[in-house]
């Protein structure tokens, strides 16, 4: 099966090919146009720009994603995301699934970045699964009984983990997005220079704060002139690390999945990656690990095709006349 995947909720337009075969799955053509250099100059994303860019740009990516192929399902992004720009990737697929007579598929953004996970080489995925996805959107800790199965059991009370790194980022100067640049340059900091608050590291549930943590910063970097910008952002990277680990592993120990995947932009943060491996295997050595691979992490097409191909197997259709993007749709 060839499933089209069309994804346009936040700042990327994204179309890819993807075949599914025997259980696995295989990239045949991708494309991915970011707008981060369109917003850069706002600071942030500026929804109407960002729905004209999609609806430039998403029937040429589609075309060369396809490249003369014909998919057999066509699955795209309804929601949850920006609204006009959510609305282009879905009047696009109802569009192409009422001329080419193929069927459609709505797949919910956060599902997509779960669904990341299976384009891992090296997977390892039984149920229950237990998912942490993080964006500059979405702090969320899904359990996943089975495809299409899920129960959210925890979530950010405000800001989401990513838009705590860009807040600070930008606190520090980086252009929009701050997190990939925090990375790096916490790559040269000490991550125990400078104490930063764990909000809710002990909290007796599953959710997450990150507001807090984003004024400590505003309040450290001006109570001190000069400061070491590597440490900052490794001490800033370490906070946000310790307390989205520990939230995993405490739900790992309450709900007892048999594995454990990392999702969203976020997901990229090769700190966070490492910190969750050492601690599944240690904390909660009987939940297998997968973290999906670095092209998945990010918005994509390829895990939203993903997605769609087991709601095609479990024949999860929804008609062009009836599809609509919901910009607050919620997994569960
Ligand atoms: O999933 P995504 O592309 O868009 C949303 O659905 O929100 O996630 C983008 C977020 C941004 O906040 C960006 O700063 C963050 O992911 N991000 C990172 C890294 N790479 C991307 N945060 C920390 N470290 C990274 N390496
Ligand atoms: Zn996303």
């Amino acid at each position: 099966m060839k499933i089209l995947g069309i994804e346009t909720s936040c700042d990327d337009t994204a179309t890819a090919l993807v075949e599914a075969k025997r259980g696995r799955f295989t990239v045949i053509r991708e494309r991915r146009s970011s707008q981060i250099d369109l917003h850069k100059q706002y600071g942030g994303i500026v929804p109407e720009v960002a729905a004209r860019a999609h609806a430039e740009l998403v029937m040429p990516l589609v075309e060369e994603a396809l490249d003369g192929e014909q998919p057999d399902v066509i699955a795209v992004t309804a929601g949850p995301g920006l609204i006009t720009a959510l609305m282009v990737g879905v009047q696009t697929a109802a569009t192409l699934s009422y001329a080419w007579n193929v069927p459609l598929v709505a797949v919910n953004h956060i599902e997509g970045h779960v669904y990341g996970n299976w384009l891992a080489s090296k997977k390892n995925i039984a149920f229950p699964a237990l998912a942490l996805i993080v964006s500059g959107g979405h702090t969320e800790l899904i359990l996943m009984r089975d495809h299409g199965n899920y129960k959210l059991i925890g979530k950010t009370r405000d800001d989401a983990a990513g838009e705590c790194f860009d807040k600070v980022g930008k606190l520090l100067g980086f252009e929009y997005p701050g997190g990939p640049k925090i990375s790096e340059a916490a790559k040269g900091g000490n991550p125990a220079a400078i104490a930063f608050p764990r909000p809710m590291i002990h909290s007796d549930d599953y959710d997450f704060s990150f507001a807090g943590l984003k004024t400590a910063a505003l309040y450290w970097l001006r109570e001190h002139k000069r400061y070491s910008i590597a440490d900052v952002s490794a001490s800033f990277e370490q906070a946000i690390v310790d307390v989205l680990v520990a939230k995993t592993i405490r739900a790992a120990n309450e709900y007892k999945p048999k594995s454990v995947m990392l999702g969203g932009g976020v997901a990229a943060n090769t700190k966070l990656r490492a910190a969750l491996a050492a601690s599944v295997s240690t904390d909660y050595p009987e939940g297998a690990l997968t973290l999906p691979p670095l092209f998945a992490t990010v918005d994509n097409a390829p895990m939203i095709a993903v997605a769609g191909y087991f709601h095609a197997k479990r024949k999860d259709f929804t008609s062009w006349k009836k599809i609509t993007a919901d910009p607050n749709w919620r997994i569960a």
